[in-house]
């Protein structure tokens, strides 16, 4: 009985087993060793997924047959999104995919090429439902084509830090295209050209803005999910190993009754226009609803954003056909069949003694077109005398005409060729008019100045007295002019002979170098006596009392600032300090004029600032001032750090950056003072400080963290700043109506997280896209992590509207987020 009972089961069993195996098969149905594929008639041409969503195998190309992976959809009308060796030839229809425990292997005429291999033996491959072909090493991941992206990604596939997507180079040729997605490695997403890549100085036509330190504690990857359709950049702290921060995201669908979630496929594809997209693919129902493609979103609006086009041309798109590039007026391509590899100029240089010749030239015009680059020369002008001011410059090859940002009065930007990044200007809200010097053959300077003639003076007989009166005039005036400007000319050559000789004389008498020109070295008499005994006290910093004082028998206003006690410090030390500080030159900085050192005291003379500070402005007047002067300001403080951290000879971490220490000119323009002297008073300043530290409120956590002071701790006050100008109030306040408004930037973080910054500006009339960018660039200055702050570099382009702004996270740890949306 027993015994036939044990036979029953023994029989049973490898049933049982047949039946686990064909189970397995039907969920991932695997491919085992020996398969093949081909494109011959009789032949199994592709390996499905079980959904049949997906196929690996030949697909037509060219002339011929490629091997890929397709999304299927409605009438054979397929989508690729995967291709091996994009850049091979067609393969013929006599070809054979095999796949065996190397690999899968391509023979065709007799020829026989690795499409995957792995150094491990194979036991199976799926191609699974995600899209994602494997090759398994028994339940090993060998290779999977997710790791081997092409131009596409789909949803649960990631792209790490140094990966990057390469685009086709039409829709029906898939080799290597002109466009290349990176996710870099400072957290950077960012769209290039093809022939940009390697060149840093160049910019990329699209970026996520996320750009951060490089550090091998962080890494950072791109992230498709398949659930929500959210393209994500995340941070991952590697020690820690836990910690996923999002840091930008873009697309993700709203629920929608007509959404199939089941069969929904996300992809983002760099199309071969250099467009990146995400699509959501809709698998269409068993009641004829047919699978379709939806754009969630792209990367870029037009196709013109791409800039592809090359030194001095720009994109162009006629209604209904490809862009293509241009050349702006005076240049001609530099290869007539490759459009894109730019334009050079076709006129000769006409200067002679820094004089241009401007009989050769003539100026033409295009409307709302604008480049990237800065200008050699900016000034306030009529549209007129900037057409002029260009055909007269022997440097000039084009001019922007245009209204400034941040002021009411229109400025003429000259640049020099070659122009780059040209582009229509179709974002602006104000236009823009630019000018490019065009050079006249002889045949077209006849026609040029046959045009230019007055038509209305037709001389005849009659009016021969005229002409003769009008000649006599003409020679007067002629002469006058001369006189004029040989007098003027002479003039000025002599002022310039006598500027020399005083420069030499100071020069000789204080034996200072080039560089130090302007720093003058005083007596302590001498500024006793210029501030009349310290009489009148302009106010107390950190580092002493500020008084006024006049120089040159009256004629000039100074601030002298008396440093109280210094750390044990050198006379040479000090003056080596002043001298740093005086080769400083910026206009959004306070100019030291010269200082004073002797036996133990130590002065600063800086030019006087009639407004005030920043924080007078902010906090004491009765009106808040207009918003636009508010941006401008918070514009050129950013400018001033910026100077200071990256473009002196030696960087310059201020320590204190603080309203307190911003003032205002005649004009009002903002200029940081007391810089340069944190080091006076703390000489390394990558140790912790510890007599000296910033003020309670700007202080970075670093200071309490005892972790190296860097110039992010300047952007972190800078942050604080930023969100105080943008409110109009203190980081701390205390008479407030709500518990939550009292610190400042915990208040906005909620406001913006809420979508509700208008609280920020009650009864304000402001530019919400301004508002908006100008508060996340704050709370970006001010995150937890110095490397997760932007560089004042990269504040300035955002203000200034040169690069996006993602969303950024809560300023400090996670936790107390949840705790302050809680609230
Ligand atoms: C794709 O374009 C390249 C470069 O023009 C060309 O060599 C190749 O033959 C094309 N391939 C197909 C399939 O058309
Ligand atoms: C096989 O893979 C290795 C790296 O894993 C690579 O270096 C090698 O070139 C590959 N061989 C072929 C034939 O593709
Ligand atoms: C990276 O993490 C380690 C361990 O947490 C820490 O000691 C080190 O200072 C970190 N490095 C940087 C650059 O943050
Ligand atoms: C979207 O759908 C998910 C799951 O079906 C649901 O949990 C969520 O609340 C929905 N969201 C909205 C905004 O309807
Ligand atoms: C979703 O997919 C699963 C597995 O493929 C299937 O069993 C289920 O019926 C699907 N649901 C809908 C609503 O289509
Ligand atoms: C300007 O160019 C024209 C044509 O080449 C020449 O005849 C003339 O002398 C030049 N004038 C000066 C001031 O160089
Ligand atoms: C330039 O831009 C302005 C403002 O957007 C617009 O009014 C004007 O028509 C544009 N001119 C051309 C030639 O496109
Ligand atoms: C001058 O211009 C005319 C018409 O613009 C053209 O036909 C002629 O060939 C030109 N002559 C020279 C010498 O360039």
């Amino acid at each position: 009985m027993a015994s036939n009972y044990i036979a029953f089961v023994l029989f049973l069993l490898p049933l049982l087993f047949a039946g686990e195996a064909a189970h397995q098969k039907n969920s991932i149905p695997s491919i085992i060793p020996g398969s093949i594929i081909s494109p011959r008639t009789h032949h199994k041409i592709s390996w499905p997924s079980p959904s049949g969503q997906f196929e690996f195998g030949f697909y037509a190309y060219g002339h011929g047959f490629a091997i890929g992976i397709w999304l299927v959809g409605n009438n054979n009308r397929n989508t690729v999104i995967w291709t091996a060796n994009p850049d091979d030839p067609p393969v013929a229809s006599n070809a054979v995919l095999a796949f065996n425990q190397n690999g899968l292997l391509l023979i065709e005429a007799e020829q026989e090429k690795l499409i995957a291999n792995s150094s491990l033996s194979l036991t199976s491959a799926s191609m699974l439902d995600s899209g994602n072909f494997v090759l398994y090493d028994d339940s090993h991941i060998a290779w999977q084509s997710f790791e081997h992206p092409t131009d596409t990604i789909l949803g649960g596939q990631v792209l790490s830090a140094g990966d990057r997507l390469l685009s086709g180079l039409s829709e029906t040729n898939h080799s290597s295209g002109r466009f290349q997605l990176i996710m870099q490695s400072d957290g950077n997403l960012v769209l290039y050209t093809a022939n940009n890549i390697e060149d840093t100085s160049k910019v990329p036509y699209w970026s996520s803005g996320t750009h951060f330190e490089q550090s091998t504690n962080f890494t950072y990857r791109l992230f498709l999910d398949s659930i929500s359709g959210v393209l994500h950049i995340d941070v991952e702290n590697t020690p820690s190993g836990t910690q996923i921060l999002s840091i930008w995201n873009a697309g993700g669908v709203a629920n929608s009754t007509d959404h199939n979630r089941n069969g929904t496929i996300y992809r983002a594809t760099l199309g071969p226009n250099g467009m990146l997209r995400l699509y959501s693919h809709d698998n269409g129902d068993e009641y004829g609803k047919p699978k379709e493609d939806y754009l969630i979103w792209s990367a870029l609006r037009y196709a013109c954003d791409v800039n592809f086009c090359g030194f001095n041309s720009f994109c162009t798109t006629l209604e209904g056909q490809q862009p293509t590039c241009r050349c702006v007026p005076g240049s001609v391509f530099v290869d007539l069949n490759e459009k894109t590899h730019g334009c050079f100029k076709d006129y000769r240089d006409g200067c002679r003694d820094g004089k241009e010749n401007i009989t050769l030239y003539s100026i033409d015009q295009i409307e709302n077109i604008t480049w990237y680059g800065i200008a050699y020369n900016e000034a306030r002008m009529s549209m007129e005398e900037c057409k002029n001011s260009c055909l007269e410059d022997c440097y000039c090859g084009a001019a922007l005409y245009q209204k400034d940002k941040y002021k009411s009065y229109n400025v003429c930007l000259k640049h020099k060729l070659p122009l780059e990044y040209v582009r229509r200007n179709i974002y602006q809200e104000f236009n823009t008019m630019a000018f490019f010097k065009v050079g006249k053959s002889t045949n077209t300077t006849i026609s040029a100045t046959n045009h230019d003639r007055p038509t209305k003076f037709q001389f005849t007989n009659k009016n021969i007295y005229f002409q003769i009166l009008f000649l006599a005039l003409g020679l007067a005036i002629f002469s006058c002019v001369s006189i004029t400007i040989s007098c003027l000319y002479i003039f000025k050559i002599r002022i310039l002979r006598y500027k020399r000789l005083r420069l030499g004389e100071i020069k000789g008498q204080h034996g200072l170098g080039d560089e130090e020109l302007t720093l003058r070295v005083f007596s302590y008499n001498e500024l006793k006596k210029a501030t009349n005994g310290y009489k009148e006290e302009l106010g107390k910093g950190g580092f002493g009392a500020v008084y006024k004082g006049t120089l040159n028998k009256g004629q000039k206003l100074v601030a002298v600032k008396k440093l109280h006690k210094l750390i044990e410090e050198g006379e040479k030390e000090f003056r080596a300090e002043m001298r740093a500080i005086g080769r400083t030159n910026h206009k959004n900085l306070v100019r030291l004029m010269g200082y004073c050192a002797e036996d133990s005291k130590r002065l600063l003379v800086y030019e006087y600032m009639s407004n005030g500070s920043l924080a007078d402005l902010l906090f004491k007047q009765v009106h808040r001032p207009y918003w636009d002067e508010r941006v401008r300001i918070a514009i050129e403080v950013a400018k001033g750090i910026h100077y200071l951290h990256e473009e002196c000879k030696n960087p310059i971490i201020h320590c204190d950056v603080k309203p307190q220490n911003i003032l205002m000119d005649d004009f009002w323009t903002a200029k940081i003072s007391d810089f340069g002297l944190a080091k006076l008073l703390m000489p390394d300043q990558t140790r912790t400080f510890t007599r000296i530290r910033g003020t309670r409120g700007y202080m970075a956590p670093e200071w309490e963290k005892n972790t190296p002071i860097t110039v992010k701790t300047d952007v972190y006050s800078y942050g604080i700043v930023l969100l105080e100008i943008i409110c109009c109030r203190k980081n701390l306040k205390v008479d407030v109506e709500n518990v939550e408004e009292i610190v400042l930037s915990s208040w906005v973080y909620r406001c913006f997280v809420h979508r509700d910054l208008d609280k920020l500006v009650v009864g304000e009339d402001v530019d919400r896209k301004t508002l908006e960018n100008m508060v996340k660039v704050g709370l970006w200055c001010i995150q937890d992590e110095p490397f997760l702050r932007p560089s004042m570099k990269s504040v300035v382009l955002m203000l200034e509207g040169f690069t996006d702004i993602a969303s950024p996270p809560c300023p400090t740890s996670a936790s107390v987020c949840e705790l302050r949306r809680s609230m």
